[in-house]
């Protein structure tokens, strides 16, 4: 069993690169199966791209990669159910529903894994699916059989603005017969990501960072070149990490605006960072102070930050209210911090948290990928050692994590147990 041993209370200084944006390049890829060849650059070394790398090389299609960009040849793709297996390693397998929508008229798949927050259900993808024109049967074992003769453009109004729905609709629209309309998008920069993807194969999707996408079907998809986007929730992360410890600590290439709702939370806090074009600067700051926070779809303070916040959280004075509007299951890191000296109550979907508390080092257990990513940011404040199990939930979405907080000065190191 592998584990992160982190001796804390180091000063963090120098320089931490951010990579691709997991949730870009896990739409990114299974997008690239609606082309022929294309090229995907900037796509972060994680777990869950290793994934979609298998569910790609079973479905037939060659990937050549050069450093962190990767050549796509779906010439050879072939139309054939993804695995339980497969469908279960993560939660973006679920694309492959809209890709192969789009593509086939016919797609296979079991419901997808991915972390275990809270029900996450994909009733917004299948009723899209079935406004395009698609029918849904569940079969015994389980599966569902999405299958159309022809997808149809069609006016699509999603409940919330769900960014896998929206880009599961976005890969099948895309190939459907006319105009569709999707309203209450999701406005994620991933979401962005994705269109400027499709729109360089040749498909015709405006309204891109607006909450209305229009889609002009088309009946080839040919080519097509992508940039993963920094990825702002591993920017944010790291600045985090750095307002705890960091002084003189640059958290390099980031597109500050995708993290505004983040920064101006710390500001609040009364945070020593500089905002720069490309770059985070994070110094030593000698008091925070407490501030309520709830997350929202973008641009309101990203759930996926929720829990790497909280434990900055029990370093300001006061009383901290966070509020979890997205998933019903996303505190799993607060026992962990309350074992390790913290001073927190859950009340329904909120948090209350009081501070300044001193944190102690202990054995605490990953439960899902931001709450490992908390974990290890309150680990860097506690005094000795802590020992982080189930570290492969932070490997899904953190790329070199372990070396990126060694260079900087972090005591950290992953061991075989
Ligand atoms: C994506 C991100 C995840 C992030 C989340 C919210 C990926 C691979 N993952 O997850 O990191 O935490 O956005 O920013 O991009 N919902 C429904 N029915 C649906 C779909 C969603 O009710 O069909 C609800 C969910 O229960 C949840 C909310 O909508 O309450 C958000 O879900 P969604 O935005 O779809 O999250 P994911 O795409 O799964």
């Amino acid at each position: 069993m592998e584990i992160i041993k982190i001796r804390g209370k180091k000063t963090l200084s120098g320089t931490i690169e951010i990579g691709g944006a997991k949730n870009s390049a896990v739409s990114l890829v299974p997008a690239a199966v609606l082309s022929d060849k294309t090229i995907i650059h900037n796509v972060p070394e994680i777990s869950d791209i290793e994934a979609l790398r298998d569910i790609l090389k079973y479905l037939g299609v060659k990937i050549v990669k050069r450093g962190s960009s990767y050549s796509l040849d779906a010439t050879n793709l072939e139309n054939k159910p993804i695995t339980l297996e497969q469908s279960k390693k993560l939660r973006a397998s679920y694309y492959f529903m809209g890709a192969f929508l789009g593509k086939f008229k016919h797609a296979e798949m079991y419901f997808p894994g991915g972390c275990s927050i809270g029900q996450r259900p994909i009733d917004l993808h299948l009723s899209g699916f079935e406004k395009l024109g698609a029918t849904i049967t569940i079969d015994y074992d389980n599966r569902y059989i999405i299958d159309a003769k022809e997808l149809k453009g069609a006016e699509i109004n999603l409940r919330f603005a769900s960014v896998g729905a929206t880009v599961n609709l976005l890969l099948a629209a895309v190939y459907a017969k006319g105009t569709t309309t999707i309203t209450n998008a999701a406005r994620e920069p991933e979401v962005g990501n994705v269109i400027d993807f499709l729109n360089s194969m040749g498909a015709k999707i405006t309204g891109k960072d607006t909450s209305t996408l229009v889609i002009e079907g088309v009946k080839e998809l040919k080519g097509g070149e992508a940039s993963v986007i920094p990825d702002r929730i591993e920017a944010g992360t790291y600045v985090i990490a750095g307002v705890i410890n960091g002084h003189n600590l640059k958290v390099q290439n980031v597109i500050p605006k995708h993290i505004t709702a983040l920064t101006n939370v710390l500001k609040k806090m009364g945070a020593n960072i500089e905002v720069h074009e490309d770059y985070i600067l994070v110094n030593k700051t000698t008091k925070l102070k407490a501030v309520n926070i709830k997350t929202a779809p973008y641009p309101g303070f990203p759930t996926d930050l929720q829990q790497p916040i909280t434990s900055l959280l029990t370093q300001a004075e006061g009383t901290s209210v966070v509020t979890e509007t997205i998933y019903e299951n996303r505190f799993q890191n607060v026992p962990y911090l309350v074992q390790m000296g913290a001073d927190i109550i859950i009340k329904d979907n909120k948090i209350i948290i009081n501070g300044p508390t001193k944190l102690k080092g202990s054995t605490v257990i990953t439960t899902d990928l931001r709450a490992g990513a908390a974990l290890i940011i309150a680990a860097l404040a506690a005094e000795g050692e802590t020992s982080i199990k189930e570290i492969k939930y932070v490997l899904r979405g953190y790329e070199n994590i372990i070396n990126k907080l060694k260079n900087v000065g972090g005591k950290i190191s992953l061991e075989d147990v």
